[in-house]
């Protein structure tokens, strides 16, 4: 099938993740996102040009952030402009689909005005002009077409005529049922800081998972991110410095339930899924201490790394720290523990992925951010990783978090470990460590609990 002009319909959620999600599916279905292609970041409807309708089959196989696609036979700023744009468009094209033997339906899909049932029925019938030859039929039709209709991104000043109008025929829709079939709500094994489920299958298009890849996550907590990668076809492997965690012991962190069941654990999630035979294994490992022989092991390291917000940031002590500090409870698990700064999490991290991602592997992770001292600078580097994309969460007026994927773009040489000695772009920066105070300080408490809610 020719390729051509698509309309996307796009989810108005997680907004300043969608460009990435969209660019990185296009590239794992062998296509490119054109830099000529207009769209307005903000708004629900994207118009991209793409080389097969078989590749927008592919793509809506995997988007969480898109609703539907079209192949767009018009498009205009008034009915008018629409209706040329249609007669403009190659009656060749549109003849397969309005066979005389076929069944149709025409549908209209508006965006910030909600239209009467008449107002609508006017605006299909003044479509007759097209060469529809096959039966209506409501029901059961073979193909779809929509008008969709863009009243502008303002609740409070609605115009009485759309900005934009649209027109075309329905392809495929995305994946946006998976949000609520992978809901954390119903997952059998959860934790304080298990990953909401639309952005663990964002992160997983961000890193371009694909059937039969290997994908590790090395804070693993409760698999959430494992589950999404599974999804796809991935066999996932985790690590988690918690060895109640892994082994499913300790306090439940669902209300009305003071200690976690029988089989409370990530490979009961994976089966909860039907994706048991994805599960490679999750084993009590810390990340500052990597356990694996040499080798480009992974296609995919997909993290969420601790911020010290609601848990701690730790790693295995030596012995001198031992006394200083020392940490044993029933809710978290670590025999012998010592602070693990931010910047030496980030600086490990990359360092990893670097070493341990086969070539053009992804490293897809969250920062956290200080807002009034953000800059592009403080993002981690590594030379063997090129900086994909950078994506905001708010988390509230000051704070964020920020989605960073990663790829190895160069072989990792043993030189490389040591890059931040010889180059002071590599050099950790160390006002990561101190998110946390920041996170608190000046911060009272009605707003911590809203931000508290907010990532629940
Ligand atoms: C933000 S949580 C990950 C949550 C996870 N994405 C989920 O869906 O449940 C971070 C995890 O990192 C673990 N962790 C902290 N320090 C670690 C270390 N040094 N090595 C490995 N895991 C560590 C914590 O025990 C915690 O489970």
């Amino acid at each position: 099938m020719a390729g051509g002009r698509y309309l996307l319909l796009l989810a108005q959620e997680h907004l300043d993740f969608r460009l990435a999600e969209i660019k990185s599916l296009l590239s794992l279905c062998g296509g490119r996102f054109s830099n000529q292609q207009e769209i307005h970041v903000n708004s629900p409807f994207w118009i991209l040009d793409i080389s097969s309708e078989e590749m927008t089959r592919e793509l809506m196989k995997r988007t969480v952030c898109a609703k539907s696609i079209f192949e767009l036979w018009g498009h205009g700023k008034s009915a008018e402009e629409l209706y040329t744009s249609l007669k403009n468009y190659p009656v060749e094209r549109m003849l397969p689909y309005l066979q005389s033997d076929s069944t149709y339906k025409i549908g209209i899909h508006t965006f910030n005005k909600t239209l009467t049932q008449v107002e609508k029925i006017r605006k299909i019938d003044a479509l007759e002009f097209l060469p529809f030859g096959g039966k209506v039929n409501l029901k059961k039709p073979e193909h779809v077409f929509w008008i969709l209709e863009d009243y502008g991104m303002d609740p409070n000043n609605i115009p009485e005529d759309p900005l934009h109008l649209y027109f075309g025929r329905w392809i495929a829709d995305g994946q946006r049922e998976l949000i609520e079939s992978y809901s954390v709500k119903r997952r059998h094994f959860i934790g304080n800081t298990s990953m909401d489920a639309c952005l663990s299958f964002i992160m997983a298009n961000h890193a371009r998972v694909k059937a039969n890849d290997v994908v590790f996550d090395p804070f693993v907590g409760t698999g959430g991110l494992l589950i999404s990668a599974a999804h796809f076809g991935a066999y996932v492997y985790g690590t988690d410095i918690d060895y109640n965690t892994i082994h499913g012991l300790g306090k439940a962190s669902r209300k009305n339930q003071k200690w976690r069941g029988p089989d409370e654990n990530i490979r009961a999630n994976l089966r909860q899924y039907g994706l048991e035979k994805y599960y490679l294994d999750a084993l009590v490992s810390d990340a500052s201490t990597p356990i694996w022989r040499k080798g480009m092991l992974f296609d995919a390291v997909i993290t969420d790394p601790p911020y010290g917000i609601r848990e701690a940031t730790r790693r295995t002590g030596s012995q001198k720290e031992i006394s200083k500090s020392t940490e044993k409870s029933t809710e978290n698990h670590v025999f012998v523990s010592s602070n693990y700064h931010l910047s030496d999490i980030f600086f490990d991290l990359l360092k990893f992925s670097a070493e341990y991602l086969v070539m053009g592997g992804r490293l897809v992770y969250w920062l956290p951010i200080y807002r009034p001292e953000y800059t592009e600078e403080i993002i981690p580097q590594h030379p063997c990783l090129k900086l994909i994309s950078n994506c905001e969460q708010m988390l509230s007026s000051h704070t964020s978090r920020r989605l960073l994927t990663m790829e190895k773009v160069k072989e990792f040489k043993d030189q490389d470990q040591y890059s931040h000695l010889l180059d002071s772009q590599y050099m950790p920066y160390k006002g990561h460590n101190s998110f946390r105070d920041k996170y608190f300080s000046g911060v009272t408490k009605r707003i911590a609990k809203e931000e508290d809610d907010n990532q629940k």
